[in-house]
């Protein structure tokens, strides 16, 4: 679609209301789609991941934004009011521009929401030692936007970060379980213990990781408690659906959830199947 044709989809959309839409560069954002349809499992969910293009984590800044704005406006255009970057790296990349300088242009009552901030929210009240450790892709660790929201809000804490560049890679090449993925856990997790060893909270900073939570809590001291994610996001958007009454509204409650992809269909709804343990996943092909 061209830019007119995305205005004049997202203009024929703006009084009709419509799915939740959730985007991944691939199938990550999966597990954040997962906690979110836990906790709002009424509502009707549309999921786009970019995996023609996918990973996005040892992309350039510019690139995640261009590409993320891209999938934003092709889910509003299919009539979506609220967008999830149930993605660290686009939330980390993108998020902050798309909401200040584009959204006011592009689309001024839809709302875009990423996953990094409401992550940040609630690990101060985790910690008891005061220091958080964040596993992450290159991308996301590069862009500090962790210690930036986290230093924001909770200014006494210390956050301490390791880039996992293989962690993705294990996941979706279905090496999740595999002794491979062994050396490469534990050395990373090896070296963000031996940055502080007072971490007792670690967030993982990618959707991919919670595939990894038997090694990682192998790899990790006992007292090191490990934050979901998923289960924060979809806490966080339960609460904000709550104070934004006029976004909620705009939210159709049928239960369903509809998978669409930039790469083969098929291939999608297996790994997909993977990702939320559901056997039953169809997903179409769509051009961004
Ligand atoms: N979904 C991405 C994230 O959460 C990981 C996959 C990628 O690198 O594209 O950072």
């Amino acid at each position: 679609m061209d830019s007119q044709q995305i205005a004049a989809s997202i203009a024929r959309t703006n009084n009709v209301a419509g799915p939740i839409g959730v985007f991944d560069s691939g199938y990550g954002g999966l597990t954040i789609l997962e906690g979110l349809r836990k906790a709002l499992p009424d509502r009707d969910y549309l999921y786009l991941g970019d995996n023609a293009r996918a990973p996005y984590g040892t992309r350039s800044f510019d690139l995640v934004y261009r590409f993320t704005l891209q999938a934003v406006e092709y889910l509003f255009a299919r009539g979506c009011h609220l967008v999830i970057l149930g993605c660290n790296t686009a939330s980390a990349k993108a998020l902050r521009t798309i909401q200040q300088r584009d959204l006011p242009v592009l689309a001024p009552e839809r709302r875009v929401l990423g996953v990094i901030r409401p992550t940040a929210e609630a690990v101060g009240a985790l910690t008891s030692t005061g220091a958080i450790g964040i596993v992450g892709t290159p991308g996301t660790v590069a862009s500090r936007s962790y210690d930036i929201e986290i230093g924001k809000l909770h200014p006494q804490l210390h956050v301490y970060s390791q880039p996992c560049p293989m962690w993705v890679p294990l996941v979706e090449n279905r090496e999740a379980d595999g002794d491979g993925a062994d050396w490469f856990v534990r050395r990373d997790l090896e070296n963000l213990m031996s940055l502080s060893p007072d971490i007792d909270t670690l967030v993982l900073g990618c959707t991919h990781y919670p595939l990894l939570i038997r090694k990682i809590r192998r790899y990790i001291p006992e007292k090191v408690r490990i934050v979901n994610q998923a289960e924060i996001v979809g806490a966080s958007l339960s609460d904000y659906l709550l104070r934004h009454p006029e976004i909620d509204s705009r939210i159709t409650r049928g239960a369903t959830c509809g998978y669409l992809t930039t790469e083969d269909a098929s291939r999608f709804a297996g790994m997909a199947s993977m990702f939320t343990g559901r056997p039953d996943i169809t997903a179409a092909r769509i051009e961004l």
